[in-house]
C-alpha cells in the first residue's frame, strides 16, 4: 500500500493548475446513459473515482475509449441493468447510474452504498423522488430493485433535504420522463448546474437552473444528443491548494480554476488575514501578518462547503485564539480531528462542533488517511509540521485528487510516495 512522506516547515511558492472536478465529471459520465450517441467529455481528472464509474459502464455493456484527460463513451451498446457491489461498494457515487438507467430500460438495480466513515448517508430521497414519478422500488439481497416498464413520468417534488447526487439522479430520470418535473429545493452545486447544462445543451428543457425551483420537461423516452463538453474546474481541489499556501503561510496561484465556484471559502480565509488577488481563471493567496482564527458552518452551496472542512480545521491550527467548526450536513465528519492530535492539535469536540485551540506548533507524525478530505488535512498539516510526516491508508486520496504529491512537489514542497 502507498503512503505519503512529506519533511515538513517549508514554504511553498509558485502556482498550481486545477483539475476537472471529480463530482461534476461523475454525474455527466452516468448521464452518458441517455445519450443516442457516443458522448466526448474533456477535462476529467485522472483520479480512481473516475476509473471506477467508467468501468462500471463498461461492466454494463457500455464501451469508452479513455485517454490523456478525455474519453469518448458509447452507451448504446448497454445490455445489462445491474451495478453490482464489487463496484458500488468502491465508490458511493455509483448510485449515479439509478436515475438515468431506470429511465432509458423501465429496469434497473443498484447495489445499496451502505455507510462509510463520513456518516450513515442514506439515499431515501433519491427513492421516495423515483417512486414519485412511477417507479416500483423494493430492496432484494441488498440491491435497490427499481421498475418502471411504462416509463417515468413527470411530478412535483418536494426534496426535505438538499441532497446534491438525489438531485442529480431526478434531473437525469426528469430528462427521458413523460411530461414536466418540478423539483423543489434542489442542490445548487456547480456541479449540478453543469449538469443541467449539458442536459439542456442536449435537447431537454431545463428552467430555473441555479434556483430553488427546477422544471424539467422530459423528452418521452426519446434518447438525447449530448454531443462533447469539458467538465468545470475541482473547486475543492482549489480551495486545497489554497490552504496549501495558506497552511505554510507563502504565496501560491491556483490557475485553470473558476473563481465564483470558491467565494465562500475565499471568504473565509480573507477572514483569517491572508491577502486575495483574484483574476479570471486564477487566484492567488498571499501570507497573513498575523492568522486570526475563524468560525465556520458547513452547509449546502453557495454556503462553506463540508468538503472544506477538514482542510480548514488543519489550517486553524495555525491561528492566534480559538476558532469554532460546526459541520451540519453529515454527523461524523471530524475523524480527521483525532489524527490531527497526533501532531499536537488541541481539538475539543462536543457532538456537531470542534473548537480548535492555537496556534500549535506542529510535529511531524505518522497518521491514517480516513476518507478522502479528511487525507487532505493531514497532507496540509504535514506541511506546516516540523520534521517527518507520513501519511498512510492514501487510497482515499487518490479517490478523488490528481497527482496530489506531484502538484505539491513542483510548489516546493518535500512530499514523495512510497510503498509500505
Ligand atoms: C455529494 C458530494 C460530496 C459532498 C456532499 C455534500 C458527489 C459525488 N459527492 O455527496 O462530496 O460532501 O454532496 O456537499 O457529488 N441525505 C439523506 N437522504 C438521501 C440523500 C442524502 O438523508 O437520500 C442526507 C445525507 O446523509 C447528508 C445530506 O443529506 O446528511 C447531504 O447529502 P448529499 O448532498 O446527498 O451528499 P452526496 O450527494 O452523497
Amino acid at each position: 500500500m502507498d503512503f505519503l512522506r512529506i519533511d515538513g516547515g517549508r514554504k511553498l511558492q509558485g502556482s498550481v493548475p486545477i483539475s476537472g472536478a471529480k463530482n461534476a465529471a461523475l454525474p455527466l459520465i452516468a448521464a452518458t446513459i441517455l445519450s443516442k450517441r457516443p458522448v466526448h467529455i474533456s477535462n476529467l481528472p485522472d483520479v480512481r473515482d473516475i476509473h471506477t464509474l467508467l468501468q462500471l459502464l463498461d461492466n454494463l455493456g457500455a464501451s469508452f475509449h479513455y485517454r490523456d484527460h478525455q474519453a469518448t463513451i458509447d452507451t448504446s451498446t448497454i445490455q445489462s441493468t445491474i451495478a453490482k457491489y464489487d463496484i458500488v461498494r468502491k465508490m458511493r457515487a455509483s448510485i449515479l447510474v439509478l436515475g438515468p438507467l431506470l429511465a432509458r430500460f423501465g429496469h434497473c438495480e443498484v447495489s445499496l452504498p451502505g455507510g462509510c466513515a463520513i456518516g450513515q448517508r442514506p439515499i431515501d430521497l433519491h427513492l421516495r423522488a423515483l417512486q414519485q414519478m412511477g417507479a416500483q422500488i423494493s430492496i432484494k439481497s441488498g440491491y435497490v430493485v427499481a421498475e418502471a416498464r411504462k416509463g417515468l413520468r413527470g411530478t412535483t417534488i418536494i426534496f426535505d433535504k438538499i441532497t446534491v447526487t438525489g438531485t442529480e439522479n431526478i434531473i437525469m430520470a426528469a430528462a427521458l420522463a413523460k411530461g414536466e418535473t418540478v423539483i423543489i429545493n434542489p442542490a445548487k452545486e456547480p456541479e449540478v448546474v453543469q449538469l443541467c447544462q449539458v442536459l439542456a445543451a442536449g435537447g431537454v428543457e431545463i428552467e430555473g437552473i441555479e434556483s430553488d425551483e427546477l422544471r424539467i420537461r422530459g423528452s418521452e423516452g426519446e434518447l438525447l444528443d449530448l454531443g462533447s463538453f469539458r467538465v468545470i474546474p475541482d473547486r475543492i481541489e482549489a480551495g486545497t491548494y489554497l490552504c496549501a499556501g495558506a497552511i505554510t503561510n507563502s504565496q501560491v496561484t491556483i490557475t485553470d480554476c473558476d473563481p465564483n465556484h470558491l467565494d465562500a471559502v475565499v471568504a473565509k480565509l480573507m477572514e483569517m488575514g491572508f491577502g486575495i488577488k483574484r483574476d479570471r481563471r486564477s487566484i492567488t493567496i498571499l501570507p497573513a501578518r498575523k492568522i486570526a482564527p475563524v468560525h465556520i458552518v458547513t452547509s449546502e452551496y453557495p454556503g462553506f462547503p463540508t468538503d472544506m472542512q477538514a482542510q480548514f480545521m488543519a489550517l486553524a491550527l495555525m491561528a492566534e485564539g480559538t476558532s469554532i467548526i460546526e459541520e451540519r450536513l453529515f454527523e461524523n465528519r471530524f475523524m480527521h480531528a483525532s489524527e490531527l492530535m497526533r501532531f499536537g492539535a488541541n481539538i475539543q469536540l462536543k457532538g456537531n462542533v470542534a473548537t480548535i485551540i492555537g496556534p500549535t506548533k506542529l510535529y511531524g507524525a505518522d497518521v491514517m488517511a480516513t476518507d478522502l478530505r479528511a487525507s487532505s488535512a493531514l497532507v496540509l498539516a504535514g506541511l506546516a509540521a516540523q520534521g517527518r510526516t507520513n501519511v498512510h491508508r492514501i487510497y482515499h486520496l487518490d479517490r478523488g485528487y490528481e497527482r496530489l504529491e506531484g502538484k505539491l512537489a513542483a510548489l516546493g514542497a518535500a512530499i514523495t510516495r512510497l510503498r509500505e
